[in-house]
């Protein structure tokens, strides 16, 4: 479809979690006009269901370089040290800002400082936590207001933010020497942007968060579909460890057919002394790892699938009965509602929990400065690979790695701005041309990507996967199956939308879901080898001699 709109700014973003909002805010407050896409409302999103809190060197003897030490054992050998570095000692500042622009973290006994709470792979409390297990619905509301003030004040320096909500991105705009030139965009509201339009900018960052709706079982919201990955894919940037993708632990089972978003059940339970218990009420952690129900959750994930395994079990139990209600009340009340709501209740009983997708550690390949391989392409929180998780996230860093990539984001953007480096140039026309398959295929793609690239995988595991997705996709050139975007066209004012064949949310994000799957069996299959969360039945030693390296796609599928 034709845009039938288009409007113009300097730095468009895509994704309104921690990441997108404070890019923006950064770069509303250096005096740049910036507008925000997002694909539902402003707060909806990962960051909002965010539990156990954000971790930063901020307690009485912690020191970035603990922090940094705990993110390097998790992360495998694969985490870049540079970019950890930047995390745990820009991290404690980034946060001071975050307090500072309105979040209210819980307060510590004495009330004068933050409390800190541990969860899997941390020597330390370092977590800072809001409404007891709220943290990323507290932080999101922080910065939405933020932007709220923003629109109706404006910034000392002149700048602005516009939002446009129910907006899915479709794919990236260039001019003619291959810069970055905004997205086009198809718009499903009621509001002053209908159908598909396009935001004209020289940079554009992808702030779309994770992946998780590729599997049956997630704990990530509707929204997370893998959108800023295909869109970079498509627009030729490179990918960097899609195969580590890291399954939460603790998930609220709710049977085998359970599909979509499913309850978490916050690593910090299990720090504030939650044990992970059989059906026999065995402890089985307590000898697998020095930190047992603490272990980096890769740890954690595959010793409840071991003991799953060894007993016949689908699932294992996490016994909080000894907080009592008072406790779980005031501490976990999200769980604590979530788990009654599915008909438990942790204070009177253990609670079945079993591994479920949950983040994607790889994604678009960045710098330091969250700069893409397509010039003027940025990407930061979730979607980017900036090389802080390796082969495994340590709990709680991704809020923090979300918060301190954009506010560097904005500095770099800001600086190339005032250098007069970053300036708009024209889209030209460039068919992208786009199979959708049917949006039907979505639970398909789900059940096979869980089935063959899920928690265990094997090489015929992958190659059955591989297979499947195969067959799902349209053949090239079907009639109605292929769709050109056409990222130009003259700019024109805002107008009415497109007619009635144009496809659907679902079926853009089902093309999405499928393109980030093969693209993520493939990575899966070429590394033989078990490390981190990528864990290999068939090759289950980690291999430094052979794959301490990252595996690199982009479209034409090279690697390396
Ligand atoms: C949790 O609360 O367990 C999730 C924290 C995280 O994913 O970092």
């Amino acid at each position: 479809p034709e845009p039938s709109w288009a409007i113009d700014a300097e730095v468009a973003l895509v994704g309104s979690g921690v990441a997108g909002l404070t890019a923006a805010l950064r770069c509303a407050a250096a005096g740049l006009r910036t507008v925000i896409v997002t694909k539902a409302l402003l707060d909806d999103g990962s960051t909002r269901w965010a539990q156990g809190g954000i971790a930063a060197a901020l307690g009485e003897g912690d020191t970035p370089e603990q922090h940094r030490d705990d993110t390097l054992v998790a992360g495998a050998g694969l985490c870049d040290e540079n970019a950890v570095h930047t995390l745990v000692t820009e991290g404690p500042d980034a946060v001071r800002r975050l307090i500072a622009s309105g979040a209210v973290f819980d307060p510590d006994e004495d009330g004068d400082g933050i409390a800190l709470t541990r969860e899997g792979g941390h020597h330390r409390r370092r977590i800072a936590h809001a409404g007891g297990d709220a943290t990323g619905a507290e932080i999101s509301r922080a910065l939405v207001e933020a932007v709220r003030t923003v629109q109706r004040e404006g910034t000392a320096a002149g700048g602005t933010i516009e939002t446009i909500e129910h907006a899915l991105v479709l794919d990236l705009l260039k001019d003619a020497g291959g810069n970055t030139a905004g997205v086009s965009l198809h718009v499903m509201g009621e509001g002053r942007h209908d159908g598909v339009g396009a935001v004209h900018a020289p940079a554009v960052v992808l702030a779309t968060g994770g992946m998780g709706q590729i599997f049956s079982a997630t704990t990530n919201p509707a929204v997370s579909t893998g959108d800023g990955v295909a869109l970079a894919l498509r627009a030729g940037a490179q990918i960097s460890d899609l195969e580590f993708v890291q399954f939460h632990p603790t998930v609220l089972y709710l049977g085998p057919d359970a599909e979509g978003q499913q309850p978490l059940i916050s690593e910090a339970v299990r720090g504030e002394g939650a044990k992970l218990v059989d059906a026999d009420g065995e402890r089985f952690m307590v000898g697998r790892h020095e930190l047992a129900e603490l272990a980096p959750r890769d740890i954690v994930a595959k010793g409840i699938m071991r003991r799953c395994q060894e007993q016949g079990a689908e699932h294992m139990y996490l016994d909080g009965r000894h907080f009592g209600a008072r406790m779980w009340q005031e501490r976990f009340p999200t769980i604590l509602a979530a788990c009654r709501t599915h008909g438990f209740d942790p204070v009177t009983e253990p609670i079945p929990v079993a591994p479920a997708a949950h983040y994607a550690s790889g994604g678009v390949r960045t710098d330091l400065d969250g700069r893409t391989t397509v010039p003027g392409l940025y990407a930061c929180g979730e979607v980017a690979c900036t090389g802080v998780h390796g082969a495994n996230r340590l709990a709680s860093n991704s809020l923090l790695e979300g918060l301190v990539f954009a506010e560097r984001i904005a500095a770099d953007l800001t600086a190339d701005f005032r250098a007069g480096r970053l300036r708009a140039g024209a889209p030209v026309t460039d068919r992208a041309v786009v199979q959708l398959p049917a949006a039907e295929l979505r639970t398909a793609i789900q059940r096979t990507m869980t089935e063959g690239a899920g928690v265990l995988r094997s090489a015929a595991s992958l190659a059955a996967a591989a297979r499947r997705l195969a067959a799902l996709r349209p053949p090239a050139g079907s009639a109605g199956s292929a769709v050109p975007v056409v990222p130009a066209g003259p700019r024109s004012a805002d107008g009415a939308g497109c007619g009635p064949a144009e496809p659907g949310t679902q079926t853009w994000e089902t093309a999405n879901l499928l393109l980030v799957a093969e693209v993520l069996v493939r990575a899966a299959t070429e590394r033989e080898e078990t490390r981190g969360c990528h864990w290999r039945e068939d090759f289950p030693d980690r291999d430094d001699g052979q794959w301490r390296r990252h595996l690199v796609a982009t479209l034409d599928h090279s690697a390396d």
